[in-house]
């Protein structure tokens, strides 16, 4: 998957299937399920850090696993999360810090904000780094909303949502994830711009869908919104393979004499 290949997608009305990836074992699991886009989320803040929020993720940690998820991925598109104050402070750090993340493997990175990040989005653009912008519920605000709310339902919010879409475009945007806004809203940005969308609880009509891995596969439930669907569920399994194994140790069952060497 390249990058000119997601707008085709778009154009034809195929749809786009994104999951967050942070190690190269998932990565290769999730090239062999046929998933073309591997977002290095900085998610990873709260599912494999487990801390309560991305704002404590570093551009060293972000480098790290997206070094991980490159080398394993030979056919997926890499994108990588510019992690909180990577981006926010001068233009020129945002665009060292992107190019960085392209250095380690990614074909793309992922800013969230609207207007106030044009000059980023710009810049990087400019300088050959395809940009992802991010809209909606952007995780690294989460402090100004006050927790992990539904945005724009309001006619003036999605008014001014819609205008930072289209300025994100123009200023050289290659994709748009839209998160946790009214589904209405979601399917009038799709409509109107070029670029592909890719919806996180934004309803069915974007252009493509990403959920978090680990939310996917039910192992993360210290927090379930409500737009995540466990495709499996990976925490009760392991719980009672563990057990198993505890329980075998404790009663002499394991190892047997298969899984001992003479
Ligand atoms: O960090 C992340 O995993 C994300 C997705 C939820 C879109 O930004």
């Amino acid at each position: 998957m390249t990058i000119p290949e997601l707008l085709t997608r778009k154009r034809e009305g195929r749809k786009i299937t994104v999951v967050t990836a942070y190690d190269a074992l998932f990565a290769r699991i999730l090239e062999e399920a046929g998933i073309e886009v591997l977002l290095v989320g900085d998610s990873l803040g709260m599912v494999v850090q487990g801390k309560p929020d991305t704002l404590s993720v570093t551009m060293g940690q972000m480098l790290y696993h997206t070094r991980l998820v490159a080398r394993a991925a030979r056919q997926a598109l890499v994108i990588a999360d510019m992690p909180f104050l990577s981006y926010q402070v001068r233009v020129e750090e945002a665009v060292r810090n992107a190019g960085r993340l392209l250095q380690a493997g990614a074909a793309a990175v992922k800013l969230e904000g609207g207007r106030t990040v044009l000059d980023r989005v710009r810049a990087c653009t400019g300088a050959g780094i395809p940009v992802v912008a991010h809209l909606g519920m952007t995780p690294q605000s989460v402090r100004s909303y006050g927790g992990y709310r539904v945005q724009a339902k309001g006619p003036a919010e999605a008014e001014a949502l819609l205008v930072d879409a289209q300025a994100l475009e123009s200023a050289g945007a290659c994709a748009l994830v839209l998160e946790a806004i009214p589904t209405a809203l979601a399917r009038r940005v799709t409509e109107t711009l070029t670029l592909p969308t890719i919806g996180i609880g934004a309803g069915p009509f974007c252009d493509g869908q990403v959920l978090v891995l680990y939310d996917l596969l039910g192992l993360f439930d210290d927090f379930v919104p409500k737009f995540v669907k466990p495709y499996a569920h990976l925490k009760a399994d392991a719980l009672q393979a563990l057990r198993r194994f505890r329980e075998e140790v404790e009663q002499g069952k394991f190892p047997t004499d298969g899984e001992s060497y003479h």
